[in-house]
């Protein structure tokens, strides 16, 4: 199969900008790999609630339940944060179209650049080397328990539930991730006080006897929190909860140098979505000046997702070969910095004009 249909749904702040370089890309790919995208494109988020009042119109879902990836820019925009009262958010637009889509594993991959391992305020030889993968469930937990707020605003609450359901298919996702790395597997939790989280531990532990050649261990998630910025080399791949991985992966970002790097795969049974682990950061919004990296990784993630490992290689080593080369956004190079597009173009460049011969097409 060489035609993919793509929804593209840019979103808020530096989305649109992010994501361009993205689709820029995948024309480039497209050429030099005889493939087919056809784009589509559908508004989510603040832009969405603006134009519809709702933060996930109808026709938007529609375009990502027709399509065959969804590649997803950044949602939220400060006129909501600082309206408690808002009934309606941007975020609930990403909430809802996880929750539509299935998606119920989020895989979150860090590793460090050599080039830029001074980029992260943590000693270099603490974390030179680190390769992570996140597995963070994403449509359960206390995001989409009941919540309610009593009507003067001086109670309320939200509900963290699991199932067996929710928790064994992404368990056996990241027990094959293990098996096809390390071969070590932490879940991530809080088994002393929760009992949800006891509930993890019974069925990783269950699903542990499935896989004997992978070793598994629990964490406090508030152990976690500093054993990975201490020794992040400890880890291989992680599980934990929706509230959890949220937290912990935004501060797994620091690792790298700069969460403008961090892509993410959404991955359900029939659908799937990538998108950065950064927010939409409205302070650089039409400034030229976001690092289209975690977009463009996201990417990357699709193209193996569509099977396309070549391309997605391909796609890797053009960003590394950008990263190496300096050839970087502000937020990793103040004193010489490259533009959203230029740093896109280059990639665009390298991707099409590069050595062929050595991937052989
Ligand atoms: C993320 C984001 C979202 C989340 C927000 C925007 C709802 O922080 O993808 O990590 O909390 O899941
Ligand atoms: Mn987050």
């Amino acid at each position: 199969n060489n035609y993919f249909k793509i929804a593209v749904l840019p979103g808020d702040g530096i989305g649109p900008e992010v994501v361009n370089e993205s689709v820029k890309i995948l024309d480039a790919i497209a050429e030099v790999f005889h493939y087919k995208f056809q784009f589509a494109y559908g508004i989510v988020g603040a832009e969405a609630i603006f134009q519809t009042g709702n933060p996930l119109p109808e026709e938007t879902l529609k375009i990502c339940k027709d399509s065959d990836a969804v590649l997803f820019g950044a949602i939220g925009d400060p006129s909501f944060d600082n309206n408690p009262d808002a009934k309606v958010r941007p975020e609930q637009g990403l909430l809802k179209l996880r929750k539509e889509l299935g998606l119920f594993a989020n895989i979150r991959p860090l590793k460090t650049y050599p080039s830029l391992i001074g980029k992260s305020p943590l000693k270099q030889e603490i974390i030179d080397g680190t390769d992570i993968q996140i597995f963070r469930e994403l449509v359960s937990g206390i995001y989409f328990g009941e919540k309610f707020t009593e009507e003067h605003g001086n109670y309320a609450y939200d509900i963290c539930k699991y199932s067996r359901e929710d928790i064994l298919p992404i368990v056996h996702m990241a027990f094959r991730e293990a098996q096809k790395r390390k071969k070590k597997l932490t879940l991530i939790d809080k088994a002393n006080v929760l009992d949800t989280s006891r509930l993890w531990r019974k069925i990783c532990r269950e699903t542990a006897n499935e896989y004997p050649d992978v070793e598994l261990d629990f964490m406090f998630v508030d152990n976690a929190a500093m054993q990975l910025i201490l020794n992040p080399k400890q880890f291989d791949v992680i599980v934990t909860e929706n509230m959890f991985g949220d937290i912990i992966s935004d501060e797994a970002s620091v690792i790298g140098g700069s969460i403008g790097l961090l892509p993410s795969a959404s991955i359900g049974d029939e659908n799937a979505l990538f998108e950065p682990i950064h927010g939409s950061y409205p302070q650089a919004k039409g400034k030229g000046i976001a690092n289209p990296v975690a977009s463009i990784l996201s990417t990357a993630m699709m193209l193996d997702y569509l099977k396309l490992e070549l391309a997605a290689a391909k796609l890797r080593a053009s960003v590394e070969y950008a990263i190496e080369n300096k050839y970087v956004t502000v937020d990793l190079n103040d004193k010489q910095p490259y533009s959203t597009s230029e740093v896109g173009d280059f990639i665009v460049d390298y991707i099409k004009f590069s050595e062929k011969s050595y991937y052989n097409f």
